[in-house]
């Protein structure tokens, strides 16, 4: 037996004034679009901005449904418009915020775990790992270099051609 170590880098910014100017942008069109979700069970408004690598800004957010699981992630709606609109076109970095109706909005959230999968595909489809951008309305901002580092022995085609 032996163990195998799996290691993830985050980059941490005290806060978005430290970020380069278009990673301070995408955050704030984030954290702008995120207002526009429609989230009026969970009262937790996700909003994603994503720079394509045609230079074009796609956005998502989560849109609930009185049925809770036909619920959808603000990422997956982001990733459904951009491979819809543009397909194929890699993307080079998505943001990720959130406005929390029911408390603190001041620290990162990360994907979950199906929007995790999904990032993978798309970054698999594409060709290019998507960078993300993960910040509240305030308060520190994670970086991360690829979607595919938050999800370790990913499961993909790979396995299924095998
Ligand atoms: N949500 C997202 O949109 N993205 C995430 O990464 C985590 C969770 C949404 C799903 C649901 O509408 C609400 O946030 C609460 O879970």
């Amino acid at each position: 037996m032996k163990v195998k170590q799996l290691q993830l880098s985050v980059e941490v910014y005290a806060s978005s004034d430290e970020l380069t100017p278009g990673d301070a942008a995408l955050l704030t069109e984030a954290r702008q679009v995120a207002e526009a979700a429609y989230a009026p069970y969970s009262r937790f408004r996700v909003g994603a901005a994503a720079l394509l690598k045609n230079g074009k800004i796609i956005k998502g957010t989560n849109q609930e449904n009185a049925s809770y699981p036909v619920g959808i992630c603000a990422e997956r709606t982001l990733l459904s418009s951009a491979a819809t609109l543009f397909p194929e076109m890699p993307l080079e970095v998505m943001a990720i915020s959130y406005h929390n109706l029911n408390g603190d909005s001041s620290r990162p959230v990360s994907p979950c775990g199906v929007c995790r999968q999904t990032l993978v595909e798309f970054e698999k489809r594409t060709g290019q790992p998507v960078r993300l951008i993960l910040g509240g309305l305030t308060g520190e901002v994670y970086i991360i270099h690829a979607a595919k580092d938050l999800l370790p022995l990913t499961f993909t085609s790979d396995d299924l051609n095998r």
